[in-house]
């Protein structure tokens, strides 16, 4: 028995039910131990009611409308001890209240869980999560998590369902927006990332809560990215894209998870004992406490997977499903299930020590009023950081003619909507945000003259009159996030003919792009010089995008999903298999492409472009024990500071499968003065090249390439190394962080 086991078999007799991790012991708040004994007791007298009330969440309101549920007869459920846990609830005092009646006035005076959509801010709404990833920042994606965190507690809230870690590879599911793009790699960074700010290794601490990694797995992996439809994934896919992030979220210590709505090849999430309770709980050693999506266990039934509830509340618990969000069927019928089939119970009482030991993980049982804070609830939005966040999270796709940055004293024109959208600019969720807290673009750009181009006319006039436009174009916020698929990724609505409008003035043209998912946009674009991919930015949007506008700061931001030229090459990813004929430009040529399209993306994973330029040097490798030391020298050739972000690749290019053409494995976001140079140092272990294959992470012998560079296609310097011996990994891949040093 190694070291993690024995950790684990002790942990286990102690009680404390959430600990342990198949690479060692995940940190264990103090208040768990201590309360182990506690926790054995409540369940030793609690009855089958008041265990299944632990595993019921309900909502205390409805999104616009928090606690509006929260009446005397909800009080007299909590009283009773019906529920464990509520959702859409927040206010320290209204919450200071609830849990009040749970402590001082239910039997066992079990405290609440008070759990919320915390997804990019609370008060402060920060840019949307597949913005913040595009600053391919983790730290920053840390300090955004944190700051939600700490404003979201002191309204008395516990639990936030953040982060989304699903990998998405097709822009027409409406939720890519909530994630952090196409790639499990960059994915897996900026799940620990959340984590880590979210919790920070103790979620009872100041201004830390619990988070919730969701959606547990496969969804962005939905048919034809329609949001809710089946994902037909092989078992590859599933470990080597899918899993990864959940994993490396595990490993940042968080203290739930979600299951997810989808099925997987047929079995729903929801019910997946194999991938639930056999991979994350078992294979994976995943201790904490497992939620359900919304109403997603009675959804069972739709799945056509179970005939009633009561086969649906057996059938979520045995796939180790702890908490029953929304659905009301452990509620109303898990007793009935347990009556008849007495092998449920020993699962029930497993569930309610897990719910129990999140709640002593929180301090709740030592002060159930911990987290709410009147006082850091009223201060001032945290400006300074959310637009320093927007800022780092713009996009400079195109800028032909250095058209950006706007030289001073330049006649500019902004036309369209989106411009002076503040709804738009808070993204899809948005807490407690509110659109009057958010500075448009007009507002921040008071020099230039405005039309939002309703009347494309009107707007060309207006254009016709400058010497440089501004073009707001993309989608509103309500078009992307949850049941926001769509089956055409162009512009919606009029806005090809305002594009067609003001692209006919012949004045050079900035569009800045507005949305919460990648866009199918070549037709738009044709001949437009400088593009601008800047998201829903939060409550900064618009002082942010004038400050790249102006110059005042580089863009440095990068795609973390690809953009397609047209929609109907979705799915899409740079990390495709190469295939026996791979795409070839010339159409004489029969080659895995569309006829009636270029080959690959608009614009591709990784990119960006700067105001500065930079140098690489060549790639040096040098074999260290399980490692190979990638160093390479990048130089600010340009004219002034700006950032970077170097990337690394790595291929098979010969194995016993098809292996991806390339698959990011490091990426280091630097800041280089004018004529600066640094060299960069990843260190990146055989275990980080293994492929899944038969239950297994194989890691095979052979040559490999290293590619760095500024983009997926922008790849600056090469290089290979061999794998004399192999071997096999013990974790997914991607999930595996590369140590980047600078020097
Ligand atoms: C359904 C969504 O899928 C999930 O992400 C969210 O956390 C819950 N609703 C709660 O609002």
């Amino acid at each position: 028995m190694n070291s993690t086991q024995l950790h684990r078999r002790d942990v286990m007799k102690a009680g404390a039910l959430l600990a342990a991790s198949a690479w060692g012991p995940v940190a264990i708040a103090k208040s768990t131990r201590d309360h182990s004994a506690r926790i054995r007791d409540l369940i030793g007298r609690m009855t089958l009611p008041e265990k299944i009330g632990q595993m019921n969440q309900i909502a205390g309101g409805r999104q616009k409308a928090l606690n509006s549920r929260l009446d005397e007869g909800m009080m007299n459920r909590v009283r009773r001890g019906e529920m464990g846990s509520f959702l859409h609830v927040a206010g320290a005092e209204p919450l200071r209240k609830l849990q009040k009646v749970a402590v001082e006035e239910s039997r066992l005076g079990i405290p609440l869980l008070f759990a919320m959509d915390v997804i990019h801010g609370y008060r402060t709404i920060l840019p949307v999560p597949l913005a913040l990833a595009a600053s391919w920042d983790p730290a920053m994606m840390e300090q955004a998590a944190a700051l939600a965190a700490e404003e979201a507690r002191a309204a008395g809230l516990h639990w936030t369902f953040t982060p989304m870690v699903d990998v998405a590879r097709d822009a027409r599911w409406g939720r890519v927006v909530e994630g952090a793009g196409e790639d499990a790699y960059l994915g897996s960074r900026m799940a620990e990332a959340q984590v880590r700010g979210i919790e920070g290794g103790d979620p009872s601490a100041p201004g830390r809560m619990l988070s919730c990694t969701k959606h547990f797995v496969g969804y962005g992996a939905v048919a034809g990215g329609r949001d809710y439809d089946s994902a037909d994934l092989t078992d590859r896919a599933l470990h080597e894209v899918y899993l990864p992030p959940f994993h490396a979220a595990i490993r940042a210590g968080t203290g739930s998870f979600m299951t997810a709505f989808n099925d997987v090849a047929g079995v729903p999430m929801t019910a997946h004992e194999d991938l639930v309770r056999g991979q994350l709980r078992g294979r994976w050693g995943y201790q904490g406490l497992i939620v359900s999506d919304w109403n997603a266990i009675r959804e069972l039934m739709n799945h056509g997977v179970v005939a009633t509830p009561a086969e649906a509340a057996a059938l979520a618990l045995r796939a180790g499903v702890d908490m029953d969000m929304a659905s009301g069927t452990y509620i109303e019928h898990l007793a009935a299930a347990v009556a008849a089939d007495a092998t449920l119970l020993p699962l029930v009482d497993e569930a309610v020590g897990r719910i129990l030991a999140v709640k002593a993980r929180l301090g709740l049982f030592d002060d159930p009023y911990g987290f709410g804070d009147a006082r850091r609830a009223a201060a001032p939005l945290a400006r300074t950081k959310a637009r320093e966040m927007a800022t780092r999270s713009i996009v400079l796709l195109r800028n032909e003619g250095a058209v950006l940055p706007l030289k001073p004293g330049t006649k500019v024109a902004l036309i369209g909507a989106l411009a002076d959208d503040a709804s738009s600019a808070i993204g899809s969720w948005r807490a407690r945000g509110r659109p009057e807290d958010a500075v448009t673009l007009r507002t921040a750009l008071p020099q230039a003259s405005y039309d939002p181009g309703t009347d494309p006319a009107a707007a060309a006039r207006i254009a016709g009159a400058a010497d440089v436009v501004l073009l707001a174009i993309g989608e509103d916020f309500d078009l992307s996030g949850e049941a926001r698929s769509r089956s055409d990724i162009t512009l919606p609505g009029k806005q090809q003919a305002l594009v067609d409008a003001i692209r006919a003035t012949g004045k050079p043209i900035v569009a800045i792009l507005m949305n919460g998912r990648p866009l199918a946009l070549e037709k738009a674009l044709a001949g437009i010089p400088a593009v601008l991919e800047t998201w829903f930015l939060g409550i900064e949007s618009g002082p942010a995008i004038a400050e790249i506008l102006t110059g005042k700061t580089s863009p440095a931001g990068r795609l973390p999903m690809g953009m397609p030229r047209v929609t109907g090459q979705l799915p899409m990813t740079y990390a495709h298999v190469p295939s026996g004929r791979p795409a070839n430009p010339d159409l004489a040529i029969d080659s895995a492409r569309y006829r009636d399209v270029d080959v690959g993306p608009l614009f591709p994973f990784g990119h960006g472009l700067s105001y500065s330029r930079f140098d690489y040097g060549a790639l040096a490798i040098e074999q260290r024990g399980d490692a190979a030391v990638v160093s390479v020298a990048v130089t600010n050739a340009g004219e002034r500071s700006a950032e970077e972000v170097v990337q690394l690749y790595v291929r098979d290019p010969v194995a016993s499968v098809a292996r991806p053409v390339r698959e990011l494995r490091g990426f280091h976001r630097l800041s280089l003065r004018a004529g600066e140079q640094r060299t960069l140092r990843f260190t990146l272990t055989h275990a980080q090249l293994a492929l899944w294959k038969a239950g297994k992470w194989v890691i095979e012998p052979g040559v490999f390439e290293v590619m760095v560079g500024s983009s997926s296609a922008d790849i600056r310097a090469r290089g290979r190394f061999a794998i004399a011996e192999g071997g096999e990994g013990t974790a997914p891949a991607a999930a595996i962080a590369t140590v980047v040093s600078v020097s």
